[in-house]
């Protein structure tokens, strides 16, 4: 096995490697059953005291005040974008939602939506190719709207809301996938928010939805049963067959990240790694970062080349030197280095030192 690659790729992740060990080491033989994971009920005694250890080392990862819950929702983060509205639009007579789009995802989502009911866009940062997260006037929070709905950090372009709007009585819809547990967050201002696991928590397919308790059970009269989240909350995520193997990797990585101090240490840590590549990047004349550097995100890191040539030629190399997937999304071309909480510093390290190698052999 070669342990010198470091990957670089937005999702699905590079997973802490003590728990793909520990998957390794227990595949055969889940919690002395004699089984693997993939093999017993999910509705077996260990496997319903895994899914409670789970809620419970999450919540106490985030602080989660007591009238959230927890559910573990199929289909991964777009499914989550069907689901919203379904479930949230009726929350008030007019079913309007406001939309802030600061990225293809919020894009994706708001579209999906308009399925669903009168949808607005109250900023948008599609004009500069959303290398900023967009302004917006408070005048347009319309208190006719069910929710607000926003990407926290926009994976393809690298930015992310440093803090977070007041929306007044609106709640606020937070897509977190791609900084779900990287740094702190009070989930007391969101009434949702989500993630696909597939960055920070474990295996994709599946999405963590923490929701307020008085949203639930407003959802419209046809919503299928396993996009309603009232089901997901009366029956434990369980109305049918869940992803017992993605629930189990996601509470080995929560066990990860507490043993790591949990999300206030990570984020400092998150920080460190970012800062080091955003330095480089502005000590550089060859590199041009596409962020704005007021609204860089943490975890994704973006940035081209002078050429289209000199920027295959980085991608070769680097993949030769172990430093593998750093192709940037066909919507900004370019590089990224998605750096998640399971990238170690290591990796930072060695790929800047090949960055400044690269620029002084070719700039
Ligand atoms: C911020 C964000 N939202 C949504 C998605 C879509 O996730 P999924 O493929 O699980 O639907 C992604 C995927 O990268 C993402 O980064």
């Amino acid at each position: 096995m070669n342990e010198s690659v470091y990957y670089f790729g937005a999702g699905p992740a590079k997973l802490p490697r003590p728990v793909l060990e520990q998957i390794q080491a227990e595949f055969l033989d889940f919690a002395n059953m004699g089984s693997s994971i993939i093999e017993i009920s999910h509705r077996s005694k260990q496997f319903d005291d895994l899914l409670c250890e789970t809620d419970e080392l999450f919540k106490e990862l985030v602080s989660l005040p007591n009238n959230y819950k927890v559910l573990y929702v199929h289909g991964g983060a777009s499914m989550q974008f069907s689901a919203i509205p379904m479930n949230l639009l009726p929350l008030k007579p007019a079913r309007k939602a406001l939309y802030f789009e600061s990225g293809n995802f919020a894009r994706l989502s708001k579209e999906e939506a308009e399925k669903f009911g009168d949808i607005k866009v109250i900023a948008s940062s599609a004009a500069t190719n959303y290398d900023r997260i967009p302004e917006f006037d408070p005048a347009d929070l319309d208190p006719e709207a069910s929710y607000a709905y926003m990407t926290s950090n926009n994976t393809i372009f690298g930015t992310r809301w440093q803090s977070f709007p007041d929306t007044g009585g609106i709640p606020l819809v937070i897509d977190a996938t791609s900084e779900l547990l990287s740094r702190k967050m009070d989930f007391s201002k969101f009434g949702l928010i989500f993630a696909g696991a597939q960055k920070n928590l474990g295996p994709a397919g599946i999405a963590m939805v923490v929701i307020r308790e008085d949203l639930l059970g407003h959802a419209m009269e046809k919503t299928p049963k396993l996009l309603n989240y009232s089901i997901y909350d009366k029956k434990h995520s369980l109305a049918n067959t869940n992803n017992t193997f993605a629930i189990y990797v996601i509470n080995l990585v929560l066990k990860w990240l507490k043993g790591q101090g949990g999300v206030a240490a990570i984020e400092k840590i998150n920080e460190v790694k970012a800062a080091l590549l955003y330095k480089l990047l502005d000590d550089s004349a060859f590199y041009n970062g596409h962020a704005q550097p007021a609204h860089r995100s943490i975890m994704n890191v973006t940035f081209n080349l002078p050429t289209a040539e000199l920027l295959d030629l980085f991608l070769e190399q680097s993949t030769n030197a172990g430093l593998t997937a750093l192709k940037g999304h066909r919507s900004v071309g370019g590089a990224r280095a998605s750096i998640y909480n399971a990238m170690p510093m290591e990796g930072i390290v060695s790929l800047a030192d090949f960055m400044k190698d690269f620029e002084r052999r070719n700039g």
